[in-house]
């Protein structure tokens, strides 16, 4: 598959000047599950949103691109104050983020003047300021459990992603923003029941940004119907692939993630499929061969956040990155 307009060929001599680049300017490419494979393929990292933090913390390349959304290369800006951070396009917005404002969270916690604040990293630099934690979609519930139970938390912006953690910790003092991402919050509980009629036998894979992601949680306990399911980050699904690849799988999330699983699957992948074809992220297919390979030699777009939100974001993020190094 090949983004755009671009041929081919074209595709491939691009590429080839991407890794000239990356290595005469001694760069390192971040990339998240979702971009395309092109892109995929010519970063050092690819992983889900824990995972691209995690690896933009520990990398000692003087220039790092994030090929992902906005607020990944910010957090890799925060991470790395004294380096050079690039996104090849820096209107690759995310839905979810832009669903909770610096005035309404400080409204919110107006309201509840007492409670710990838990931010999902899909949200700005300034929103991730006035937060206590940050957390991914992989370490939420374990971010929420490390909080002592008779604080009250503000979980955003989130609203499928929270309810999940909700009922995952029976933590009844969790209150939710009601905000959500336009390619998640479209799966229902139907899509599901089809699913399950027609793949018997079939591990379901969703992420718990899905609008059914708490029913799921039901029909799991339940266990009576004949198919798996697994609510699980992006990481989370390539690791299950990896460890079960005789399994058949129906994919609810993002569908630049089965170009991801098929590569773990050894390129075979005949047993891979998307719940829903159009499960597409717009802003994640910004980022094109072409745009990257002009980020690296313009060195363009810079991303950078102005040192106070920085120092006050990076805490949030520092303490889900701590909780997550415990495991
Ligand atoms: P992951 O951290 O699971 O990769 O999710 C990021 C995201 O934006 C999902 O839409
Ligand atoms: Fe944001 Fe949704 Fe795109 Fe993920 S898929 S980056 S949450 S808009």
């Amino acid at each position: 598959m090949v983004g755009g307009r671009l041929g081919v060929e074209d595709v491939k001599r691009m590429q080839r000047e991407i890794l000239e680049l990356k290595k005469r300017k001694d760069a390192y490419i971040i990339a998240h599950n979702y971009q395309l494979p092109e892109i995929q393929d010519v970063a050092d990292y690819v992983g889900d949103s824990l995972g691209m933090a995690l690896e933009a913390r520990k990398t000692d390349h003087p220039l790092v691109v994030v090929c992902g959304v906005h607020f990944m290369a910010e957090t890799a800006s925060i991470l790395l104050p004294d380096r050079k951070v690039l996104i090849p396009d820096p209107n690759a917005g995310c839905s979810l983020a832009s669903s909770i404002t610096v005035e309404q969270l400080k409204e919110w916690k107006g309201r509840h003047p007492d409670a710990v604040v838990v931010s999902y990293v899909n949200t700005t630099a300034e929103v991730k300021a006035l937060s206590d934690y940050c957390c991914t979609s992989s370490n939420a519930v374990e971010v929420v459990e490390s909080i002592p139970e008779e604080r009250e938390i503000l979980f955003l912006p989130d609203m499928f992603l929270g309810m999940y953690v909700r009922e995952k910790t029976g933590r009844k003092n969790l209150h939710v923003w009601p905000g959500e991402c336009h390619v998640h919050a479209k799966v229902t509980t139907a899509d599901i029941s089809r699913a399950v009629l027609e793949n018997p036998g079939s591990t379901l894979l969703v992420h718990p940004e899905c609008g059914c992601s708490t029913n799921c949680l039901y029909f799991q306990a339940k266990g009576e119907i004949d198919v798996d399911i697994k609510v699980l980050s992006t990481g989370g699904m390539v690791r299950y692939v990896r460890e079960h690849p005789q399994e058949d799988y129906v994919v609810a999330t993002e569908v630049g993630i089965l170009y991801r699983l098929k590569k773990e699957l050894g390129g075979n992948g005949y047993n891979l499929k998307p719940l829903r074809e159009d499960m597409l992220c717009e802003y994640m297919k910004m980022i094109t061969v072409d745009k990257l390979l002009r980020s690296l030699k313009e060195e363009v777009y810079e991303v950078r956040v102005p040192r106070e939100i920085a120092e006050k974001a990076r805490k949030p993020i520092e303490r889900m990155l701590e909780i997550s190094g415990r495991r």
